[in-house]
């Protein structure tokens, strides 16, 4: 029997938990043969909730789950943990940006930050999920100095999978089937969709979709405005199970690999790579190995490419700016 893993999650009785609690517990991201303890963060007047989804995790009496531990202290909820999953935050609404929340959210990841660094394994990961979020995981980073930078991330990898499977529906082709998407940059609309580099059974997807009009004006921006559009289809409410699907992904990936001769895109601090000046959380296209991330390297990029990218790195340096106050 293999010894549990301690798995923080924030934001727990919120709509994103609500389906990626379940699927954890039932091993659905570390495996049906890896116990789990499950320490669970919300503010205090979740208590009613967090009482409703106790009661819900117990009726299903998972096999995996060796213990429950709920609380409103980042303390606790940290202590320990070998992975962090930082959902709870404030969700934008309809007409809002999701740079717009960085003054309602940002105080939050200032405080798990240093809560993570007092008390968490050192070798935890941290998945920043609660947006902006790329921005959010550079504030809990610059909270925690006693912490590898590289055990910070952001998550893109809804963005990654809605490019997958925009392209699946064109070629009419098995999402399995596409390899080596990119998505570079910010989870917001300046974010770079990029399927230059993708392949198909190991054929170049470009070569299957000469019809640029079709990656301009429709893949394009349909997976940087996807967030939006569910949010007016959900009357408000923005995506959930996706979500909680794409955090499960992302650190399926991180903890046991890529799969061989594919990538995927993670939300990372940037070494200067693809001329994206060091110290911002940008996507890039990663592999994973024994738990560890390495940017890809050496991909043909256009001006066009670069002008993309660029401007969703100059976003990031704005809304840095604009939360310089809130750090230490
Ligand atoms: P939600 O409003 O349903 O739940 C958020 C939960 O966080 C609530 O239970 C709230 O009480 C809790 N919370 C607030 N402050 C907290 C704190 N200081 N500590 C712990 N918990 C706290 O929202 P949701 O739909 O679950 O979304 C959560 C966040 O994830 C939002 O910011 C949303 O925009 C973001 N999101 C990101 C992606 C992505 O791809 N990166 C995708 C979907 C949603
Ligand atoms: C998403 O991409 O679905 C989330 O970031 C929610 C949002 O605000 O768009």
């Amino acid at each position: 029997m293999k010894s549990p893993i301690r798995i923080s999650v924030t934001g727990a009785t919120g709509q994103i938990c609500y389906s990626l609690l379940f699927r954890i517990a039932a091993g659905d991201m570390l495996g049906k043969d890896q116990p789990i303890i499950l320490q669970l963060l919300d503010i205090p007047n979740a208590r009613p909730l967090f009482d409703g989804l106790v009661m819900e995790m117990q009726d299903c009496a998972f096999p995996l789950l060796t213990e429950l531990i709920t609380t409103d202290d980042p303390l606790v909820a940290f202590q320990d943990a070998d992975i962090a999953l930082l959902v709870g935050a404030r969700p934008r609404g309809e007409n809002m940006e999701r740079k717009d929340l960085l003054e309602a959210n940002g105080p939050i990841f200032i405080e798990q930050g240093k809560a993570l660094n007092a008390v968490a394994n050192k070798h935890v990961k941290v998945l920043v999920v609660g947006n902006p979020a790329n921005t959010n995981a550079y504030i809990t980073l610059n909270n925690a100095p006693s912490l590898n930078p590289e055990n910070f991330s952001a998550m893109l990898r809804l963005d990654h999978n809605r490019a997958l499977s925009q392209v699946a529906q064109k070629l009419s082709r098995p999402v399995t089937s596409i390899k080596k998407m990119v998505v570079w940059g910010n989870h917001s609309n300046t974010q770079y969709p990029d399927l230059n580099h993708a392949e198909i059974d190991n054929q170049s997807v470009r070569s299957l979709i000469a019809d640029n009009d079709w990656i301009d004006n429709s893949f394009v921006p349909t997976v940087q405005k996807r967030g939006m559009a569910i949010i007016e289809a959900r009357h408000g409410r923005s995506s959930a199970a996706s979500a909680a699907n794409a955090i499960i992904n992302h650190m399926q990936d991180w903890i046991f690999g890529t799969r061989k001769n594919d990538w995927t895109s993670m939300g990372i601090l940037s070494d200067g790579s693809y001329g994206i000046p060091e110290g911002v959380i940008y996507s890039f296209p990663v592999t994973c190995q024994n738990g560890s991330y390495k940017i890809v390297q050496g991909l043909n990029l256009s001006d066009y490419d670069r002008n993309k990218m660029q401007k969703s790195y100059e976003e990031l340096i704005a809304e840095q700016n604009a939360i310089k106050h809130l750090l230490v």
